[in-house]
């Protein structure tokens, strides 16, 4: 059954009592104050196809700038760095965990970066999330592989993925991929290749930049490897 992103994260949100959880109270009253720029729950309902329109602060117009989503935006480092780099771009973060949308939130605010919105959702139901062409770029690192083959249908790279990121992104949009599991990677390659895209080294809007993440950090601590590709949608 697919995973419907917006009806699990009302659901979720509504079980929650506010008091049992600081996190959810903490997003909750700042989604209703505008302290923070999160977007949950019922809220997200708004939001598919008008994206762009929910960055009122920035200078400019904001239809006309590209929109860069990451997957699994953790604490906030990566995307905070690709926004202060590019702050004409706008940034939408997407992460599971209600701390870690709130951590990336704060980030963003403590880093005075205005271009970065942050949605608690799972990114297996992406296609709740945005409308086709809306997205620039998606940017997907150390994604959960899920290893063991029990919980292979959790896992974030399926053709299903490949399929649904393909038709959000503008024609010239972009995936890029890190991970530190090989046979992941090799998987991901295929999916992705199968379903039209092609390899390029160089990323449309961000550039060669090539972002670290708190993950990446780790395994390069550790002197582990890891693997990355980037691909742009083919034209069909
Ligand atoms: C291994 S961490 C990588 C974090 C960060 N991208 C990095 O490179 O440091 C995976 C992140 O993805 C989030 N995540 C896992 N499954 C997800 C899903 N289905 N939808 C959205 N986020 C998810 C986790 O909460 C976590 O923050």
């Amino acid at each position: 059954m697919p995973v419907r992103s917006i009806d699990i994260f009302a659901d979720v949100v509504s079980k929650f009592d506010k008091n049992c959880n600081a996190y959810v109270a903490k997003l909750v009253d700042a989604q209703t104050a505008g302290t923070l720029p999160v977007a949950i729950g019922p809220a997200l309902r708004d939001f598919p196809g008008q994206w762009r329109s929910k960055f009122t602060v920035i200078p400019g117009d904001n239809l006309a700038k590209p929109l860069i989503v990451e997957i699994g935006c953790h604490t906030g480092h990566t995307i905070c760095d690709m926004a202060e780099q590019s702050p004409e771009v706008l940034f939408v973060g997407v992460d599971i965990t209600f701390k870690r949308v709130v951590q990336t939130a704060e980030r963003a605010r403590e880093r005075g970066l205005k271009n970065i919105f942050v949605a608690l959702a799972n990114a297996r139901g992406l296609e709740d999330l945005f409308t086709p062409g809306e997205v620039s770029g998606f940017v997907t690192f150390f994604p959960d592989p899920w290893l063991k083959k029990r919980h292979a249908h959790n896992r974030l790279y399926a053709p299903e993925f490949c399929a649904t990121v393909r038709s959000q992104l503008s024609s010239d949009g972009f995936l890029w991929l890190k991970t530190d599991q090989k046979p992941y990677f090799d998987d991901a390659c295929s999916f992705v290749q199968e379903s039209g895209f092609h390899e390029v080294k160089s990323l449309p809007v961000l550039g060669d930049n090539d972002f670290s993440s708190f993950f990446l950090r780790r395994f390069e601590l550790r002197g582990l490897p890891w693997y990355g590709r980037k691909w742009i949608k083919s034209v069909s």
